[in-house]
């Protein structure tokens, strides 16, 4: 009996240890690694479809799914093709374009996008989402300003790690991209992008960085363009020295479709899943050409005679098997969700969070009397955004439409109408993905103009919904706009409407800054995005008062581009050089981008940086600057002094009033969003860390923060300052 009590109790304990012992992460990466063979190591380090690069069948690790995009995940595509398989289950929740995001000034928000966005990317079994990009907004005619996160470093900073941890504990990869100073859509694939050190580190980097080290992101993907004359899918600088180097990145860096352009840098350079090579047009292939892959065939080959190590590729290796282990293969089983009611209305609210109220004298919030008639002219108060713009175009199970929703908002008290105003993009179709809408219309621009203004002088309400759309050249990936104009006539017709309309409301909807030449003519200026699915319900949340806006700009308005700091060609969109193959683009404006640029110049523009306006008014009062442990600790109180409850982003920036080299006279380096109930007040604290107070000195490779005397400015916006506190270092 003795006996059998020892061994159960053995057997109980080493049963116990058993079930308590789990390898590590970096353990099983290991034990898996030393099991392959050199083809299969080699195999996952590259596509074998569109949209996959394969596991180790032979060992029952699975394949790696990646997917489009930032806003929703992309319809299935075959194999091997960029239009959609015509599946009956990947309809996905779309949400806003990452621009409004950007514009919600809120943490929390992306910390929610995020997570949702992973969730539906889970549930369609999908390892590793292609988003967020985080290009800074260096031109306002930037294609794909609708799908990053505005002109300024901390800004997007702040908003990609909560959304790449959202995403992540999903069991998703965020692929964060496209790395780095990848600022246009033009030549995108030919242009070298020079850039100093200094400029780098304090604009171009940061927010990629943060994704990094703060936000513990799994993957980034290389982008197309070259930086100091490398490309940069196998750009060794930024991808072992910044990445994999300073930063520690323990992921896997992806190259964009077609980013990887020859057979040896990739080896060696930090280059780990090379995707879509032929697909961009730089090389027309056949299909399924995956095994002609640079790091396919070619590469097995230099292996096998010795002009590749295997160090390089166990590293590739280990990186591949760590992401398939944090994501298909995680402990923690994830299974998703997709199209929940949560998703929808997310979508909504985020959306809504993100609208900025530019200007008001007093149209909005708009409540029409019993039995009026409230007019919408525009052709964005129909057309459907989600479908087309790029790799970001999704197939959404709905999208509700301003006029939709403004009539469902105004059901049993006003008749909501629409006059078309303009004609812009018909197009209802991209990647075989459809609205369903017909937006043909025969009508030349002077008679849509002519029936808009006799509509409106029939109308009690005007409220006008124009602004881009995501075709060519306009808020579109791989085109560049031509200016910030409004397209389609659209400033004749919005002053023809003011001359007939006092109380003009206008909703400006893009991803991108436009020139507003009648913004003094009009009584109200709403800036709205690619607000996704609930893109309408948001809009219309905002101008009847639902939900008080509280969005900021996420980028300047300039009153023109000529305005801006790239004044020559050099600069953009880049110049041929003699002996060059690609095109040269100097970042010679260096830090001074957005309002560093317009604000230190004193250059007027049409709205700033970090402006909005609400349905109530805030004050900061009490603002001081203390020192706290090595740094200092900026407060201020904020106070509702309005009627309706609503919420005020609080920004702090930082002045250096004295340094050796050439500072932009403010810089952002905190900011709070707080709801506060009317008469409500709240106490807010920025801390201020050396890092807040430095510049980069490329010559020491550090951050410096010169002793001397600086400045905490806090205010609602770049140019509303309300309180500016010296103190000294
Ligand atoms: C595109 C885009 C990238 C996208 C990829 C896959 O060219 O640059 O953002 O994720 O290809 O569609």
């Amino acid at each position: 009996m003795k006996k059998l009590l020892l061994i159960a109790i053995a057997t109980l304990t080493v049963a116990g240890c058993a079930q308590q012992y789990k390898p590590t992460l970096e353990e099983k990466v290991e034990a898996t690694l030393s099991q392959l063979t050199l083809e299969e190591k080699v195999a996952l380090t590259h596509a074998q479809s569109k949209f996959s690069s394969a596991g180790v069948p032979r060992l029952g690790i699975p394949e790696l799914w990646h997917t489009d995009g930032p806003h929703g995940i992309r319809p299935e595509v075959l194999w091997d093709d960029w239009d959609q398989a015509g599946w009956t289950n990947d309809s996905c929740t779309a949400f806003p374009a990452l621009i409004n995001l950007a514009a919600t000034w809120n943490r929390d928000m992306s910390a929610l996008y995020g997570d949702c966005i992973g969730a539906e990317a889970r549930y369609r079994k999908k390892d590793i989402l292609l988003g967020p990009g985080v290009n800074i907004c260096r031109t306002p005619l930037g294609g794909r300003t609708f799908e990053y996160m505005g002109e300024d470093p901390y800004l997007a900073s702040a908003l990609v790690v909560p959304y790449v941890k959202g995403v992540q504990q999903n069991g998703v990869a965020a692929c964060v991209k496209h790395f780095a100073a990848n600022n246009q859509e033009m030549r995108r694939t030919a242009t070298n992008s020079i850039v100093d050190d200094r400029t780098m580190y304090e604009i171009y980097l940061p927010a990629f960085e943060a994704a990094v080290k703060e936000g513990g992101a799994w993957a980034i993907m290389g982008s197309y363009n070259l930086y100091n004359g490398q490309f940069n899918c196998h750009n060794y600088r930024l991808l072992q020295e910044i990445l994999k180097g300073e930063w520690g990145f323990d992921g896997v860096v992806i190259s964009d479709w077609g980013g990887c352009r020859n057979d040896d840098e990739p080896i060696t350079n930090g280059l780990d899943i090379e995707m879509g090579t032929w697909t961009n047009g730089l090389r027309g292939a056949a299909s399924n050409g995956y095994d002609e892959y640079h790091l396919a065939n070619p590469y097995l080959q230099r292996l096998r005679d010795g002009r590749a190590t295997q160090e390089d590729l166990d590293d590739k290796a280990r990186r591949i098997l760590r992401t398939i282990y944090r994501t298909s293969m995680s402990e923690e089983p994830h299974y998703g969700s997709f199209t929940s009611p949560e998703h929808f209305k997310a979508a909504r609210d985020i959306a809504a969070d993100g609208i900025v109220l530019l200007k008001n004298d007093g149209a909005l919030p708009l409540a029409p009397a019993n039995g009026s008639k409230v007019l919408l002219v525009g052709e964005n108060a129909y057309k459907m955004m989600v479908v087309g713009g790029g790799s970001s175009n999704l197939k959404t199970k709905y999208e509700v439409i301003p006029l939709d929703a403004l009539r469902e908002a105004f059901d049993g008290k006003a008749e909501v109408l629409w006059a078309r105003g303009y004609v812009g993009d018909t197009t209802t179709v991209y990647n075989k993905v459809v609205t369903g809408q017909d937006l043909k219309d025969s009508r030349s621009p002077e008679k849509l103009r002519q029936d808009a203004v006799e509509a409106a002088r029939e109308a009690d309400y005007v409220i006008y919904i124009g602004g881009l759309n995501k075709s060519s050249y306009q808020d579109n990936e791989s085109t560049d706009r031509v200016d910030i104009a409004l397209p389609y006539y659209q400033d004749e017709l919005i002053e023809a409407l003011a001359e007939v309309t006092p109380g003009l409301i206008v909703v400006n909807i893009s991803g991108s800054p436009v020139a507003m030449p009648w913004a003094s003519k009009v009584n109200a200026i709403v800036q709205a995005w690619y607000g996704g699915s609930e893109s309408g319900h948001a809009l219309a949340d905002v101008l009847t008062g639902k939900v008080n806006p509280s969005g900021k700009l996420p980028f300047t308005m300039p009153i023109r581009v000529a305005d801006g700091p790239l004044q020559s060609e050099r600069q953009y969109p880049g110049i041929k050089e003699e002996g060059k193959e690609w095109w040269q683009e100097y970042y010679s404006e260096g830090v001074f981008v957005g309002y560093r640029w317009f604000d230190t110049k004193g250059i007027a523009v049409q709205y700033p940086f970090g402006h909005g306006l609400s349905y109530t008014s805030f004050e900061i009062a009490d603002a001081s600057v203390k020192r706290s442990g090595k740094g200092f600790k900026a407060t201020c109180t904020v106070k509702n002094t309005g009627a309706v409850a609503g919420a005020e982003v609080v920004q702090l920036y930082i002045h250096d009033s004295e340094a050796s080299v050439e500072r932009p006279s403010k810089e952002l380096k905190g900011f709070e969003k707080v709801y506060l109930e009317p008469g409500e007040s709240r106490r807010i604290e920025f801390p201020i860390n050396s890092r807040a107070l430095s510049f980069f000195d490329a010559a020491s490779h550090s951050w410096i923060a010169e002793p001397g005397e600086f400045h905490a400015l806090i205010g609602t916006s770049s140019a509303d300052i309300r309180a500016d506190i010296p103190f000294e270092l």
